[in-house]
């Protein structure tokens, strides 16, 4: 279980990054210290407000036979509809009841490391702003609709929740590897994008997918994509696009499975066998895959966001 950080490594506080590991250089800004969080909450108005219940309002009437059963009963438990942005005090009393986890608010972007670190700390980081009316649909930037509504349900699953703490501890591991580009492709077709079978058929876990209105049919019901079993070092082998629908999508059994897949096995050999780059392009279907089904890849082919294409 300790094959992802080394089990030395205190992350009690922010542990000294070494100095041939390369991450993404940010200016940090003047008003946050070391660990990046913001001294508070952003105090949010009430167009702010109507704008987080407009937001919850649509993805609760499209998400009920698609979002996964532990995401559902996350925003029950955590009352994610009460009214307004939540209130990250409160919210991390709520969830730190249940799973020892916390919401803590961060700029736009934060380094890697700190991101890592702050995972292996149960602490989840929040983007401390809302998106605009202009913006509604859809924002690239993830702001505390996305962080908060997409990813914290899910950190009311016990299971879970101690996979995010893992894969935190993981990404000290693979810095030290410069395998950060492979670590990151699990985050997303698992963390943002990943489905799960449940006995009542295919559900979306994937804060990417629950936080919007088209990739939450899409992903779960359209015809194009690609859904594959999840197996742990192709994924991390695949390369993956930001800014459109997914081509494939990665399936798991259960949050066990997950957690058994990542945890418990050997990410330093891993790394070592792994080039720096990605083997397999987001569309491929491979000998190897456990095939839950082939899709058509229409929307892509017809050239995907911005060509007119529809999700089908
Ligand atoms: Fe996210």
């Amino acid at each position: 279980m300790a094959t992802l950080a080394k089990e030395e490594t205190d992350f009690t506080t922010l542990p000294d990054m070494p100095a041939d590991v390369f991450t993404a250089p940010l200016k940090r800004p003047e008003h946050v210290g070391e660990d990046w969080l913001e001294p508070k909450q952003t105090e949010y108005d009430s167009e702010d407000d109507a704008i987080w219940d407009d937001l919850f309002k649509r993805q609760m009437e499209i998400l009920p036979g698609r979002a996964a059963t532990a995401f559902l009963e996350g925003t029950e438990k955590l009352d994610l509809g009460r009214g307004g942005v939540p209130d990250f005090g409160q919210l991390s009393e709520e969830l730190g009841a249940m799973t020892g986890w916390s919401v803590v608010p961060v700029p736009m972007l934060i380094p890697d490391h700190v991101f890592f670190w702050h995972l292996a700390n149960r602490r989840f980081p929040a983007g401390n702003f809302i998106r605009t009316r202009e913006t509604f649909d859809y924002i690239q930037e993830p702001d505390v609709f996305h962080d908060v509504f997409g990813h914290v349900p899910m950190l009311t699953d016990p299971v879970f929740a101690d996979y995010m703490q893992e894969y935190g501890r993981a990404g000290w591991r693979a810095m030290e590897y410069n395998r950060l580009k492979a670590l990151g492709a699990l985050y997303w077709y698992t963390v943002e994008f990943g489905l799960i079978q449940e006995d009542v058929g295919l559900r979306a876990y994937g804060a990417g997918i629950l936080s919007g209105p088209t990739e939450a049919v899409y992903a779960v019901e359209a015809e194009s994509p690609n859904r594959i079993m999840l197996n742990v070092d192709r994924v991390m082998r695949t390369d993956y696009v930001i800014s459109d629908l997914q081509p494939t999508y990665f399936v798991i059994d259960s949050f066990e499975d997950l957690y058994h897949q990542t945890v418990e096995r050997d990410f330093e050999k891993l790394y070592r066998n792994l080039g720096p780059g990605f083997t397999y392009a987001n569309t491929a279907v491979i000998d190897i895959d456990n095939v839950v089904n082939r899709g058509t890849l229409e929307y892509t082919l017809r050239g995907g966001r911005g060509s007119g294409a529809k999700p089908v």
